[in-house]
């Protein structure tokens, strides 16, 4: 096993779906995948493998922020081999047009996180989508009629930031919504040459100050769980 997951080797499948929420990661393993076993419960981190249309496919938990999904993301690709990750999350709207349920595919990920100016010496790394995965994704919702948007997200390092007004500058830039993730994801997914792609539904709104409702919540991410196996 490795530090944080009670895994054997060849436990999880090379592709992971990882929701922040342990508790999403059951559902989403009872839910859409045949005979899911529970191999992790390290620190309430819930992790399962089964397959989904006959492949096999892992579903893991990893908490919120980029420190701990940095953390699950190190040891599913150095420990346990894994090739392709998949976040599935929630994320707050930063533009007009971006709606509550819509679902946002990040393209890139800019952040408030110091991970990459300390890696880079006050230099930019650009942390972006593996493009395959994200072909995949595009062409599965658009065979699905399944809307989405798709362009630069914030992966934020506070939920609750102390000027309510401070989304505006990223807004003006075009960034789609907020998260607090996928820049550590996708900069972890390129050191080691492994594939990453983050999907992301809209579940409050900056703009608006909506908020969707934990049923409207589980539908939509219905729709995201879908789009992410419909990669495989
Ligand atoms: N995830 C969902 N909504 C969010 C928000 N408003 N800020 C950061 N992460 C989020």
């Amino acid at each position: 096993m490795s530090l944080h997951i009670a895994a054997q080797p060849g436990d999880i499948a090379e592709t992971v779906l990882l929701p922040g929420d342990p508790i999403r990661a059951k559902w989403i393993a009872q839910t859409f995948l045949d005979n899911p076993i529970c191999y992790n419960e390290v620190r309430g981190m819930l992790g399962y493998t089964g397959s989904y249309k006959g492949k096999p496919v892992s579903v893991q938990g990893t908490g919120m922020g980029i420190p701990s999904a940095l953390i699950y993301s190190h040891e599913l690709i150095n420990d346990y081999g894994v090739k392709n990750l998949i976040r599935v999350g929630s994320a707050g709207s930063y533009q007009k047009n971006i709606k509550l349920k819509d679902i946002v595919i990040a393209m890139a990920a800019s952040s408030t996180s110091n991970i990459n100016t300390a890696r880079f010496t006050n230099s930019d790394y650009s942390p972006t989508v593996d493009f395959e995965l994200f072909m995949k994704a595009i062409q599965y919702a658009k065979d699905n009629n399944i809307s989405i948007k798709a362009g630069n997200v914030l992966s934020s390092d506070e939920f609750y930031e102390d000027d309510p007004n401070s989304y505006k500058r990223w807004a003006e830039f075009g960034v789609l919504c907020v998260e607090m993730e996928t820049a550590g994801l996708y900069t972890i997914a390129a050191k080691h040459n492994v594939k990453a792609l983050a999907i992301l539904t809209i579940s409050d709104s900056l703009v608006t100050g909506e908020k969707t409702s934990s049923e409207e919540r589980a539908t939509t991410f219905n729709k995201m769980v879908e789009i992410a196996l419909g990669t495989l």
